[in-house]
């Protein structure tokens, strides 16, 4: 798979003024309040395109709920793969696994994160975040994920997705297909962010489809 070296993109985090730093904070509250708002009990979480972790990593490391956090991150660039897992050993997650049944296991994976044989098997999410991604893929791209993302997110489970809203915006659109996969909107970013920022979450309000696996999510254009 050929994909754009996307090392660089990060360093507008550090940067607390900068859109992305804004956007961050809002992915990070989304985070705190589905872990605030998970029933008692496992807490699953997939995050595709994981990136650096920047968001999940240090919400779950300092939220009280860590140790019923199993998390799965994929990512494709290795560099990049490996500054989220030396993130989340440096945070203590990795320690925390159960060795009889891997629940607490944070595990960060090298690889396709369209590609549902890296996450078929790890059942319906109760926190799906697909953060970066609706930027850099095809309206069709984006409705075919959404639509699959209902099989991802467990009943009760929350999606969170950010896109620009850049006309023309595809936001609306992007409500109308959770909407279809049966998901309430909980709560969107702030509009007095910058148009390249808008951040929202839902919730599955549906029993999940067993995930069929079959063709890959997504193809990043950009
Ligand atoms: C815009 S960044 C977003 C990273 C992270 N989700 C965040 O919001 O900070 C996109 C990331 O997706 C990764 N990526 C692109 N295509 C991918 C794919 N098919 N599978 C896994 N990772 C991918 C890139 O390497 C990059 O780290």
């Amino acid at each position: 798979m050929e994909l754009r070296d996307w090392k660089p993109w990060f360093a507008a985090y550090d940067d607390p003024e900068s859109p992305l730093a804004g956007r961050l904070a809002v992915v990070r509250d989304g985070i705190t309040r589905a872990l605030d708002e998970a029933a008692a009990g496992p807490i699953r979480i997939l995050s595709l395109c994981a990136g650096e972790g920047r968001d999940v990593i240090p919400v779950v490391a300092a939220h009280p709920r860590r140790a019923d956090v199993t998390a799965r991150l994929i990512e494709f660039d290795p560099e990049i793969a490996d500054v989220a897992r030396n993130a989340a050993a440096e945070a203590g997650l990795t320690d925390q696994t159960d060795q009889s049944d891997q629940t607490g296991a944070f595990t960060v994976v090298t690889g396709d994160a369209a590609d549902p044989a890296n996450f078929a098997d790890f059942g319906p999410a109760d926190l799906l975040l697909l953060c970066g991604i609706f930027g850099n893929i095809s309206e069709a791209d984006i409705s075919n994920t959404v639509a699959r993302a209902a099989a991802l997110t467990a009943r009760g489970g929350t999606a969170i997705w950010t896109r620009h809203r850049r006309e023309p915006s595809l936001v609306p659109a992007i409500h109308d297909w959770f909407a279809q996969a049966g998901f309430a909107a909980l709560w969107e970013s702030d509009p007095a962010l910058p148009e390249s920022v808008y951040v929202a979450g839902h919730r599955q309000e549906r029993d999940p489809a067993p995930f069929s696996g079959g063709d890959k999510l997504f193809t990043f254009i950009k």
